[in-house]
């Protein structure tokens, strides 16, 4: 018999289930839906979140409240974040009132599940097993809706045992977790599935923006892209909002987070001696929705960052 080799072994309950404290940050679009879907999976959970009156509506779904991370992740079997970048990361695990200079219990878990970069993973897995944390990476794939519906895609960085081990709390927002490797893998993986991703993203707003500069119909043409080789997952929602120039609202996800995804990705693939000539390109296609202003909308709406930068070209030509 495999012995749980964590402290949740504490609070397994008489039929075995896996009931984990756990001390969430970040009660975002992703963080929320991950929240609630750990209390439907009968586990405690304790938020933290910046902005605090973004984290209250959770209370209606049994989740706790903390004022500081480092509050949060008191007692905690399972230490787990979702957060916008590197910094925001940093700060809520090693800031002032951060996790890491709390009293946590031995042998808990630290996961972060943001879209950071593997240096800054790296680092925080070191801090978090110099206090006695076992670390693991836990970058999920899926929109906000995917995060409600609890069938996230977890690609885990971490021993094979800790993984593992934390396969059923984390059953409990995601479809599959699939284990990459050691620690750093699950984001090395995430970076570079996400720069594919937003590669795919550019070329569909180019594509159909070429298609409207050739009189194409473009919904005719979203069709035709979406029921041909071209028909990936990305092709195939983002046409559909570009041809019927109906965007998500709320936004789900900015021009600008593509862009901190593709940034962390190329210096993770340069950085071990692979090219990302694409990636670049593709950066510059995402930086027009910053230099016209329109950084913070959907990331679908690039196709209208392509419209005013060709009429930018065309009114300024003599
Ligand atoms: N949206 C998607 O489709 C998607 C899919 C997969 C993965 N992801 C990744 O999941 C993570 C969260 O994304 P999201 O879509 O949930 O974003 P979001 O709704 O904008 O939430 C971001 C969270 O980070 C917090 N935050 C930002 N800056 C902070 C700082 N300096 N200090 C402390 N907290 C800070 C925010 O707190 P406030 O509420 O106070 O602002 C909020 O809790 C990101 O790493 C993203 O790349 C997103």
């Amino acid at each position: 018999m495999r012995v749980l080799p964590w402290p949740i072994i504490n609070t397994l309950n008489p039929e075995g289930s896996n009931v984990a404290n756990i001390a969430f940050l970040g009660a975002g679009m992703m963080g929320s839906a991950m929240i609630k879907n750990f209390l439907k999976g009968g586990h405690k959970v304790t938020v933290y979140n910046r902005s605090q009156e973004k984290a209250r509506p959770l209370q209606a779904f049994g989740a706790s409240l903390a004022a500081t991370p480092m509050e949060a992740a008191s007692g905690a079997d399972i230490i787990m974040s979702s957060l916008t970048n590197d910094e925001a990361s940093r700060e809520c695990w090693n800031g002032r009132a951060g996790v890491l200079q709390g009293d946590l219990k031995h042998g808990a878990y630290a996961v972060e599940a943001s879209t950071v970069s593997i240096d800054w993973v790296k680092s925080l897995a070191k801090l978090a097993s110099a206090k006695g944390l076992r670390f693991l990476d836990c970058p999920v794939a899926g929109r906000p809706d995917v995060a409600e519906a609890g069938k996230l895609k977890v690609f885990a960085g971490g021993t094979r045992e800790d993984v593992d081990t934390l396969r059923p709390a984390l059953g409990a927002i995601s479809a599959g977790v699939t284990h990459m490797g050691g620690v750093g893998s699950g984001i090395a993986f995430k970076l570079i599935y996400n720069v594919m991703g937003a590669i795919q993203v550019a070329a569909t707003a180019e594509g159909m923006f070429a298609c409207e500069a050739a009189g194409i119909d473009v919904k005719v043409a979203a069709e035709a892209f979406s029921t041909g080789a071209t028909g990936s997952p990305h092709v195939v929602r983002h046409s559909r909002y570009m041809a019927e120039n109906k965007h998500e609202d709320p936004i789900q996800f900015s021009g600008r987070m593509r862009i901190k995804d593709v940034d962390y990705g190329i210096r993770l693939i340069e950085e071990r001696g692979a090219q990302s000539v694409l990636g670049h390109a593709t950066k510059q296609v995402f930086g027009q929705m910053v230099e016209l202003g329109v950084g913070d909308r959907n990331d679908s709406e690039l196709i209208d960052a392509l419209r005013m930068a060709a009429k930018q070209r065309v009114v300024g030509k003599p």
